[in-house]
C-alpha cells in the first residue's frame, strides 16, 4: 500500500491522501486506508458485507491526483538529494506519477532550518506528513518539532531555529519519506547502492541493538538500525547512529615515548621495544590489565593469555566503577525481565541510573509502556526528566521526601 504519512509506531495522521482506496457501500470517493478502522465499514445498499478496493481504475486515478498535487511544489532535485535512492516519493512515483505537469505557476519554497548539527533540512522538499513531529512528540517525549502554518505557508520547524535536543534525534532521518530531513554528517558523502551493508549488534550502550553497517571500502560511511522488536523496534540512539566518524578521524595513529617528562614521536617499534623493557623488569605480580568497554572477546582473551604469562592474576573490566561481583551472580547483570518485557510491567524502579541518556533506546520503551497504560514509574538517584512523569523516591544513597517529576505529554 502506497503511503507517507503512515508509521506502525506512529499515531495515524491521515494527511498525506496516498493510501486512498475504494469501499464498497461507503460514499462515492476515496477513502484514507490507514485512518479507517474495520468498525467505519458499513454495509452496501443492499446489505452486502463491505469491499474495500485497492486496484480499481478509481484508486490509481485517485493516487495519481495525489502524487501530482505532491509533486507540484515538490523541487524535483533528486540529482543532488542524498534520499536518492532510497525515497518513499521517488519510489511512489515510479508508479503514480505522470511524466509533465499540469502546474505552471510558481513552485513554493521554504526556508532550510537550522536543527542542530546532526540532521540537515532542505525544507521545500518536505511533503508535510508530519512523521517527524509524531516521532518526536510521542516515542523520543520532547516537543522538539512542529508544524506552524496553514495551506502554503505550511512549515516545519523547531519553533525558534533551536538545536534538537532528543538523544533519539536521528531517527527523523529514516522516518522521513523524502530528502527534507537527512543525515548532516554524511552529506553527500555516498549513493546507497555503492554501499555494503554488514548487518551488527551495536556496542555504543548495553540495550545491543541491531544495527546495519555500511561501508564502501575500508571506509564506515553510517549506521542504520535493523528491526528487532525484543530490543531496539526499529530505533537507534544517536550514539549508535552517529559514531561512525569517531571511527575515521581524530584517530590515535602515531606512538610517543615519555622521555624526561615530555612526550616525543616515536616509532611502532620503538614503542613496543620499551613495553618490552618495561614489562620483563617487572614481576607479575605488580602487572595488572584493565580491558576496555569496546573490547572484543578475542582481545580480551588474549590479554588474559598474555597476563598468565606474565605472572599476573590482575585482571578486571570494571574501570567505571561498576559494582559487579562473580560472587553476586549472573543475576545481578541479567535484565531479566527484557526489554520487551518493559511493555508488560506494572510498576519500574529506576536505581542509579539515567536510562534516557545512558539507553536511550530502552528509555524510549519505558516511555511506550507509560503512554499505553499506567504503568508506575519509581527513581531513586538522581532526579531527571526522563520523558515520563516519575515518582521520585530517594537519592541513591540517602532517603527523602517524595516528589513527582515534571509531567510529559503522552
Ligand atoms: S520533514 Fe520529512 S518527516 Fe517531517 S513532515 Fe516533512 S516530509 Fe514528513
Ligand atoms: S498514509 Fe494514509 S493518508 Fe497518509
Amino acid at each position: 500500500m502506497p503511503r507517507f504519512c503512515f508509521h506502525e509506531r506512529l499515531s495515524v495522521a491521515g494527511n498525506c491522501r496516498m493510501c486512498l482506496v475504494e469501499v464498497k457501500g461507503g460514499p462515492p470517493k476515496p477513502a484514507a486506508s490507514c485512518a479507517m478502522a474495520v468498525k467505519d465499514l458499513r454495509p452496501g445498499p443492499n446489505g452486502e458485507p463491505p469491499e474495500v478496493f485497492t486496484k480499481t481504475p478509481m484508486v490509481k486515478k485517485a493516487r495519481e491526483g495525489v502524487m501530482e498535487f505532491l509533486l507540484i511544489n515538490h523541487p524535483l532535485d533528486c540529482p543532488i538529494c542524498d534520499q536518492g535512492g532510497e525515497c518513499d516519493l521517488q519510489d511512489q512515483a515510479m508508479a503514480y506519477g505522470v511524466s509533465g505537469s499540469r502546474f505552471a505557476e510558481n513552485k513554493r519554497a521554504v526556508e532550510d532550518k537550522y536543527i542542530g548539527p546532526l540532521v540537515k533540512t532542505i525544507m521545500t522538499r518536505c511533503i508535510h506528513c508530519t512523521r517527524c513531529v509524531r516521532f518526536t512528540t510521542e516515542v523520543a517525549g520532547v516537543r522538539d518539532l512542529g508544524l506552524i502554518g496553514r495551506g502554503e505557508d505550511a512549515e516545519i520547524t523547531t519553533y525558534l531555529e533551536r538545536a534538537m535536543t532528543s538523544e533519539l534525534q536521528g531517527n527523523v532521518i529514516d522516518l522521513c519519506p523524502v530528502g527534507a530531513l537527512t543525515s548532516k554528517p554524511y552529506a553527500f558523502q555516498a549513493r546507497p547502492w555503492e554501499l555494503g551493508k554488514t548487518e551488527s549488534i551495536d556496542v555504543m550502550d548495553a540495550v545491543g541493538s541491531a544495527i546495519r553497517i555500511d561501508t564502501r571500502g575500508r571506509e564506515v560511511m553510517r549506521v542504520m538500525p535493523r528491526l528487532n522488536e525484543a530490543v531496539n523496534e526499529e530505533w537507534i540512539s544517536d550514539k549508535t547512529r552517529f559514531i561512525w566518524d569517531g571511527i575515521r578521524t581524530q584517530r590515535l595513529d602515531r606512538p610517543y615515548v615519555r622521555e624526561n617528562g615530555r612526550l616525543k614521536p616515536a616509532t611502532w617499534g620503538e614503542a613496543f621495544g620499551l613495553i618490552k623493557a618495561k614489562v620483563s623488569a617487572t614481576s607479575g605480580d605488580r602487572i595488572g590489565a584493565l580491558a576496555g568497554d569496546l573490547s572484543s572477546v578475542e582481545e580480551m582473551f588474549a590479554l588474559k593469555q598474555l597476563m598468565t604469562a606474565l605472572g599476573s592474576a590482575n585482571l578486571d573490566c570494571r574501570q567505571d566503577g561498576t559494582k559487579l561481583d562473580p560472587k553476586h551472580g549472573r543475576a545481578s547483570y541479567l535484565f531479566n525481565a527484557t526489554i520487551e518485557g518493559i511493555e508488560q510491567a506494572d510498576a519500574i524502579l529506576i536505581v542509579g541510573a539515567d536510562p534516557r541518556h545512558e539507553a536511550a533506546v530502552l528509555n524510549a520503551r519505558i516511555r511506550k509502556a507509560w503512554r499505553g497504560g499506567a504503568v508506575q514509574v519509581g527513581v531513586i538517584g538522581e532526579n531527571i526528566d526522563l520523558t515520563y512523569p516519575t515518582t521520585y523516591l530517594a537519592p541513591a544513597r540517602r532517603r527523602s521526601a517524595t516528589s513527582t517529576a515534571p509531567s510529559s505529554t503522552r
